[in-house]
């Protein structure tokens, strides 16, 4: 552990951004629901405690604030009167969703002189990887989302299965939980798919940092373990038929037989990175598996699971297979099922911290110095 010494008992105040982002980071691209979800009605969205709406007009999708300035009715009970434009179900009040600007004030006629002097914020929207993407930020240009996104993911094709579902409790317990090297190896010792997928019960570890990302790396790797005055714990009960053999580097993918070049030509440095604004990257030899904790509000987080193949023509057949007959009920059910309840019945801070929580404290440390990157950028008025 290179971090060595770890603090007593936290309570978070040592990471002043990451504290006071109970509903998010600003500044940021987070997906919010499928591409085929978004349709001609408008569709809600709560992010980072901001009410929204997105909505398809002529093939694009657009973000607008969900509260019609007029008497605070949500704009997404509205329609589409005229093209382009979103009208509030109450006066008819009519924003251009490109701009935002008020185009008509349907019950004050053609005249109406209010018209152009009212403008509804408006959000950008990008749709990658057959997901809507929506920038929260406070009125900066957004960065290109093509930056953000895992690089592997941008400029090589790849199919994808994934699954969204709304979850109690805070995107930060989400996100260290995804992270937290402890839980790996002992609350998911009971999930099935262990079964195909074994992990070790103990290891040495140090995390890196690489660009964007902090990557833990394992180095070495012990299936058995004695706990003196207590016996022998033992990890290998659920693949007692297939025991793995000795590991290197990046967690239990070295012994595979074959790695996606795509994969391979990354040389990611360990098995597990997590990146802002809270994604963690899991990769296997021939797949990688993405979590994305979208923080709704301080309460609640939207989990987008998502698996990445980059198989190529029929070669993604199998996959879709396996995602569908499988992947999809193991892992992102009954494993993610896991961490979902972990999630909500965490409670902290205060914390009393223990080794492996090095990973949380490199997190947490990574959130602290990104935000204050952005923060000194803003503040110097660069907003590219
Ligand atoms: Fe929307 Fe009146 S509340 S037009």
């Amino acid at each position: 552990y290179r971090a060595g010494r770890l603090p007593g008992r936290q309570d978070w105040s040592s990471w002043p951004h990451y504290q006071a982002a109970a509903a998010g980071f600003r500044g940021y691209w987070y997906p919010v629901c499928f591409s085929s979800q978004v349709g001609e009605k408008p569709r809600p969205v709560t992010l980072l405690g901001e009410r929204l709406f997105v909505i398809r007009d002529r093939g694009r999708v657009y973000g607008m604030r969900d509260r019609c300035p007029h008497r605070g009715v949500p704009l997404s009970h509205g329609d589409k009167q005229f093209p382009g434009t979103i009208s509030c179900v109450y006066h008819g009040w009519t924003f251009d969703l490109e701009t935002g600007v008020l185009k008509a004030a349907i019950t004050d006629g053609p005249g109406s002189p209010i018209c152009g002097k009212v403008t509804q914020p408006t959000y950008d929207v990008e749709e990658r990887l057959g997901l809507v993407w929506v920038y929260v930020g406070d009125g900066e240009r957004p960065h290109p989302i093509d930056e953000q996104l895992p690089e592997e993911l941008v400029g090589n094709p790849a199919v994808v299965g994934q699954r969204i579902q709304a979850r109690a409790g805070n995107w930060r317990f989400a996100c260290e939980n995804g992270y937290d090297e402890g839980h790996a190896k002992y609350l998911h010792r009971t999930a099935l798919w262990r079964l195909f997928k074994p992990m070790p019960v103990w290891n040495t570890t140090s995390i890196v940092r690489r660009g964007r990302w902090i990557y833990r790396v394992q180095r070495e790797q012990f299936w058995e373990a004695d706990f003196p005055g207590l016996g022998r714990w033992s990890g290998t009960a659920w693949y007692k038929a297939r025991p793995p053999r000795t590991v290197q580097n990046i967690g239990n993918t070295a012994s595979h037989r074959r790695v996606n070049p795509t994969i391979a030509a990354q040389e990611f440095p360990g098995f597990a990175s997590v990146g802002m604004p809270g994604v963690l990257r899991i990769v296997y030899p021939t797949f990688i598996h993405y979590e994305f904790y979208v923080p709704v509000d301080a309460e609640n987080h939207l989990y987008v699971g998502m698996l990445a193949d980059f198989s190529r023509g029929v070669r993604a057949l199998p996959f879709y297979a396996k995602y569908l007959g499988a992947v999809r009920w193991l892992f992102h059910g009954q494993f993610s099922g896991q961490d979902k309840w972990m999630v909500e019945v965490t409670d902290a801070p205060p914390e009393k911290l223990y080794r492996p929580d090095d990973s949380l404290l490199r997190w947490r440390k990574l959130a602290e110095d990104t935000t204050e990157e952005r923060l000194e950028r803003l503040r110097a008025g660069n907003t590219d």
